[in-house]
């Protein structure tokens, strides 16, 4: 196929250069939004005159049969065109005759690709929205069950305090809540036109930016043109924020792994997102919180990629920006597909409410409230955490809880202690007393539903 700038040059270009050089075999992916913007600035040239109604017709219908034959399956992408935006230009002027090439009239490749890009994150952007919120559903629905199953709380991974199962998915529920906070703030900056600033100085022609701008949907124009063009803060924005959620599912989903394991067995797996083993017919593994987890690298590559290539470009598009699209495009897809395993994996997953008590009875998690105690009755919180130190130091070397130990030992220790510390040091009264806000307490964590539903 002859080249477009075929005048300028004495021969062809090598082969493995145009295929080097080419991109349509990934941003063939933005094909309704080049032909979409294609058709909005066509008619922007007949509203100022450059294109006559007819000519604007006949490049509207090109375009549309373009569209319709790129999705029935009956036009395919020619993989020697250079780029999505070649290959849609070639094809109208082959549908249309020479009206095609009117349609590049105040427009180059760089503000079209910035805006193809644009309105193609634009959209992927309230997808991942979408999922965000419906597996902010699910989790807050499985906490909705389970606002009366205790489970230790940990740090260090060590049982710490005793809290509730809907309490920690809640803390889940104010992450992804955030997520789509993240997101939206992101589509709020990017969301202005490029188009028209060119190849990067602007027009001579009389054209109209802010009239396309809003039928694309866009809140204005990007004001400046040659940061029109060089500008992708919008990738990086939007990968930081993806990198987020998935840094936020692969901490759910160790949990979800850790959870499963017999080790703890909190929950159980539903088998259609779990594997077996080739060798150990025992198995039953978490793959898909697994997969999940590990994904989330590449994500984070993602945006290393794109802030590594945008580094030290001077201004304006230089053809490293090419290298935008797959690293944009791949961040969204695994983000995308990850919500979209999470939340049936979730929704199916079934907790074992009599494990996360028998844990939360071991490993001391009352010991705080048994200092409360003391503290509440005016010993210094110091000298009870000490004193609460060493009963838990006895129970350690005799295999006892803090509840086993009669009231006449604990008196040895300090003469406040009273028949009342076993109420007070019960699993149950440790969560109903806490009353902070935000805490594990039965009234807290009924407000963080109200507030979570309020959100979505
Ligand atoms: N395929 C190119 C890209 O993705 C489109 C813009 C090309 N512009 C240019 N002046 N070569 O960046």
């Amino acid at each position: 196929m002859e080249k477009m700038w075929a005048g300028r040059f004495e021969k062809a270009s090598d082969k493995m250069a145009d295929d080097f050089n080419s991109s349509i075999h990934f941003d063939k992916k933005m094909y309704k939004q080049d032909i979409k913007g294609s058709m909005e600035h066509a008619a922007m040239l007949c509203r100022v005159g450059i294109l006559t109604p007819d000519e604007l017709g006949s490049i509207t219908s090109g375009l549309a049969s373009i569209l319709h034959d790129l999705e029935v399956g009956d036009l395919d992408f020619d993989m020697n065109a250079e780029d999505i935006h070649m290959f849609v230009e070639a094809e109208l002027t082959k549908r249309i005759g020479d009206t095609g090439k009117k349609l590049h009239t105040a427009r180059s490749r760089n503000d079209q690709v910035a805006l193809d890009l644009r309105l193609y994150m634009r959209d992927e952007a309230f997808a991942v929205i979408d999922l965000l919120k419906a597996l902010t559903k699910t989790t807050l629905e499985l906490a909705k069950k389970n606002t009366e199953t205790i489970m230790p709380g940990y740090t260090h991974l060590q049982r710490a305090q005793p809290i509730t199962f809907a309490h920690h998915l809640l803390a889940y529920c104010m992450m992804f809540i955030r997520d789509v906070s993240r997101i939206l703030d992101a589509v709020l900056r990017m969301n202005y036109s490029p188009l028209g600033s060119c190849a990067l100085a602007g027009t001579t022609y009389p054209t109209d930016r802010d009239s396309v701008a809003e039928a694309l949907g866009f809140d204005g124009v990007t004001m400046n043109s040659i940061d029109g063009v060089s500008d992708r803060d919008y990738c990086i924005e939007l990968e930081a924020a993806f990198a987020t959620v998935m840094m936020h599912l692969s901490r759910f989903s160790e949990e979800i792994i850790l959870w499963s394991s017999w080790e703890f067995k909190f929950v159980e797996l539903d088998d259609a997102y779990t594997t077996g083993s080739s060798i150990m017919p025992q198995k039953k593994n978490p793959d898909m919180a697994e997969l999940v987890r590990g994904k989330c690298g590449r994500v984070y590559g993602d945006l290393m990629a794109t802030l590594t290539m945008l580094k030290g470009l001077p201004l304006a598009y230089n053809k490293d920006m090419q290298e935008d699209k797959e690293a944009v495009f791949d961040s969204v897809e695994t983000v995308k597909k990850c919500l979209a395993i999470f939340i049936p994996m979730v929704e199916t997953m079934k907790p074992i409410p009599e494990n996360m008590l028998a844990a939360a009875k071991r490993g001391f998690i009352n010991a705080t409230d048994l200092a409360d105690y003391l503290t509440k009755r005016g010993l210094p919180f110091r000298t009870a955490y000490k004193i609460v130190g060493t009963v838990v130091g006895k129970c350690v070397k005799e295999g006892k809880t803090l509840d086993e130990i009669p009231l006449s030992e604990y008196k040895e220790y300090s003469e406040i202690f009273a028949e009342d510390l076993y109420e007070e040091i019960a699993l149950e009264t440790c969560i109903r007393k806490r009353i902070s806000k935000g805490s594990t307490g039965y009234a807290s964590v009924m407000e963080q539903i109200a507030y979570v539903e309020e959100q979505i």
